[in-house]
């Protein structure tokens, strides 16, 4: 399919200090590229991910270029994409030139074209049955391919004017058989508040089929196949999670005690004050001290009853 050029209000004034122009002239260099500039506010994208974007040209190719990427998320995005492209190619990016060791990007073809989130947003969404039918293709390669995505949302599939889907963005993408994963996750689990948002069955807790499923519900159409496959890809990461989380709270506990200990030199110690301050539920407390009370209670009483013997 013919792309048309990018229209003007793609291009943003590019910040010299975030180093945009040494990347650009990098790759200007050693693609021979014709033409490259910042796409879509390329200095930061407020998602979190730590991309750039670039558009470029060469001969009549052009190119959608991500540039960095936290850890090793874009070494990730050029494996996935590339093996479910191989599996589907009409529904999935080509990769067209790549590194990812010291300088760190990936370029896929460019394609002018809405998101599925832009078109729903405009209310503009022709042939939905078509798109349907798309999802279910998309499904069916990464149940394939035993690969999860764990983002699937509008804004990251791509609507061709012909109804064609791509679903995009791999960056989170894992194996989910057996699941492993990536690096940079296991070292910086707070990443997940980034991750799959309104469309994952819970925080950790990913299926691609149930997110696909949700988005053909929206659409206003049903897919048994798809619905048949919720349950079968779910992954859920817990490395780790529960003792990385506890060590936190340890830490938090330290922090409130000194805080206590300096905020009662100023406040009077009330018995009020004592017990808003217990960080601990405040059931607990009271069954502790029903407890004690009790044993206490039945250690007179048997005392008492041993004397009367
Ligand atoms: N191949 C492409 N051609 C043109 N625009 C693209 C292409 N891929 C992505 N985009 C645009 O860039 C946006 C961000 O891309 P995405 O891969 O989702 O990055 P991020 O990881 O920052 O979410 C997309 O929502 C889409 O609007
Ligand atoms: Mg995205």
């Amino acid at each position: 399919m013919k792309s048309e050029r990018p229209s003007k209000d793609t291009t943003v004034h590019f910040d010299p200090h975030a180093g945009n122009l040494d990347n650009m002239n990098y790759l200007k260099e050693k693609y021979n590229l014709s033409l490259i500039r910042p796409f879509k506010g390329a200095i930061d994208n407020g998602g979190g991910s730590g991309y750039v974007y670039y558009y470029a040209e060469k001969d009549s190719a052009r190119f959608f270029i991500k540039w960095g990427g936290a850890g090793n998320s874009l070494a990730n995005e050029v494996h996935f994409t590339n093996l479910l492209y191989k599996e589907n190619p009409n529904n999935f990016l080509q990769v067209m030139f790549e590194e990812h060791n010291e300088k760190k990007y990936v370029a896929f073809e460019f394609l002018k074209t809405p998101t599925l989130a832009e078109l729903l947003a405009q209310h503009n969404l022709v042939n939905k049955q078509k798109i349907i039918l798309q999802l279910e293709k998309i499904a069916h390669t990464l149940a394939t391919c035993k690969v999860s995505h764990r983002d699937i949302r509008p804004d990251n599939l791509l609507v061709l004017p012909d109804g064609t889907l791509k679903l995009i963005d791999m960056q989170w993408a894992v194996p989910n058989s057996p699941y492993r994963e990536i690096n940079y996750v296991n070292e910086h689990p707070e990443q997940f508040a980034e991750l799959g948002t309104t469309y994952a069955i819970a925080q950790y807790c990913w299926d691609d089929m149930y997110s696909i499923h949700k988005l053909i519900r929206e659409l206003g159409g049903h897919s048994d196949y798809v619905y048949s496959l919720i349950g079968k890809f779910k992954i859920q990461y817990n490395v780790q999670r529960d003792i990385i989380l506890l060590k936190e709270q340890i830490k938090q506990l330290q922090s409130d005690s000194q805080q206590m200990q300096t905020q009662s030199i100023n406040k009077p110690l009330t018995l009020l004050n004592c017990w808003k301050q217990i960080k601990y539920p405040k059931w607990f407390i009271l069954f502790l001290c029903w407890f004690i009370v009790k044993k206490k209670n039945r250690r007179k009483f048997k005392k008492k009853y041993s004397i009367r013997q």
